[in-house]
């Protein structure tokens, strides 16, 4: 059985999705802080099977432990987590507490439950600003701006350890490029609380009316257009993803690194126009300053992933745009 930690939200739902489709059983752990029960609704209609789920958190040994004795768990897929960038400079303890510690003490219920194996969310964000691109798995790792990119880094350095002290292990640490789009079902998609701190939604949001207009951060780059560059990915891609990796750690002990991107970059200015014809709606958008500690492009090398999982991205960026927009323009109020 796979445990899924985060398996509510925006990522983790899709995941689940993949792992029921390959008719894996799969249980759900999240505290519904940036999710909600109707995603776990929406999977079940999706797959039409049902999955598991319990409201709790990662930092609650006592319920790890009930758990892990209750369920003939195998493996954990490692979502939960804190992930606004802003936020985490404003609520650092806040961040460390919940993604550092909380995986700490996942870690610590697994290794007393036995279950060595653990696929982990991390970012590109750990390259900080790389100074070769596309980025490999060989790029050297950045300094994070924030709390939330130094979360990322410090636990991908506790799994490595981890693995050094017990061999039995087998760590997979999946670095993601930018995840969007949506299932294509347009039942689940990504919803954030507020005002969101991604590209994406904050485009379908304009889209909808919900929000007058788009703020891009700075269009002298040194880009084409002047405005940044990176590397968008289907969240369906991103969640096969998982699947690889879950198969290739049934057949390796050891801590592995991927990037899982598409190898291709694209600006805030040709996000728009994809966004633009796929929804029919015009976004408008001011030009603002840049904002400190982000970066002018970066876009991945996925050939890693591509030759040792067997994995590579297939939707193009119309089709991310048409199911952020299908997402989006179905459910105006996301989940709620
Ligand atoms: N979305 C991105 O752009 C992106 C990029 C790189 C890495 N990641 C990482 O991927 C993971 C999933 O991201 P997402 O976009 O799906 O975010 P999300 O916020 O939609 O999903 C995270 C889920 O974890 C849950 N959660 C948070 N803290 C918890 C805790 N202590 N105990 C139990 N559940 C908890 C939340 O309620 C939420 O459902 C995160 O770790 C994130 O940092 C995301």
């Amino acid at each position: 059985m796979i445990l899924v930690t985060g398996g509510a939200g925006f990522i983790g739902s899709h995941t689940v999705v993949e792992f029921l489709n390959r008719d894996k059983d799969v249980i759900i752990l999240d505290n519904l802080y940036n999710s909600a029960i109707n995603a776990v609704k929406r999977i079940e209609k999706i797959t039409g099977k049902t999955v598991s789920f319990i409201k709790g958190d990662i930092n609650d040994r006592v319920l790890l432990d009930k758990i892990f004795a209750q369920y003939s768990i195998d493996i954990v897929i490692h979502f939960a987590g804190l992930k606004a960038v802003g936020e985490s400079v404003t609520k650092p303890l806040f961040y460390y507490q919940n993604n550092v510690s909380g995986t700490l003490t996942l870690l610590e219920a697994m290794q007393k439950a036995g279950v060595k194996q653990m696929v982990f969310s991390s970012s590109a964000t750990v390259y900080g600003d790389p100074k070769h691109i596309p980025v490999t798995e060989q790029t050297p790792l950045g300094q994070p701006t924030n709390p939330y990119g130094q979360s990322k880094l410090m636990i991908e350095k506790i799994l490595q350890d981890l693995y050094k002290a017990d061999n039995e292990w087998s760590i997979a640490l999946l670095r993601y490029f930018n995840p969007v789009g949506a299932h294509e079902s347009g039942l689940i998609g990504e919803d954030p609380n507020g005002i969101p701190n991604n590209l994406v939604p904050y485009i379908s949001q304009v889209a909808i009316g919900k929000l007058d207009s788009l703020s891009i951060y700075g269009d002298d780059y040194k880009t084409p257009d002047g405005t940044g560059i990176r590397d968008y990915i289907h969240v369906v891609d991103l969640a096969k993803g998982h699947c690889h990796a879950y198969d290739y750690l049934q057949k390796h002990t050891g801590c592995f690194t991927w990037n899982l991107g598409t190898g291709r970059g694209y600006s805030v200015l040709e996000v728009i126009k994809a966004f633009e014809s796929a929804s029919g709606r015009k976004i408008p958008y001011k030009i603002k300053p840049r904002r400190p500690g982000d970066i002018a492009k970066s876009w991945a090398d996925c050939s890693k992933a591509q030759k040792e999982l067997q994995w590579q991205a297939a939707k193009d960026i119309d089709q991310m745009m048409a199911d952020a927009w299908h997402w989006q323009s179905k459910n105006p109020k996301g989940f709620s």
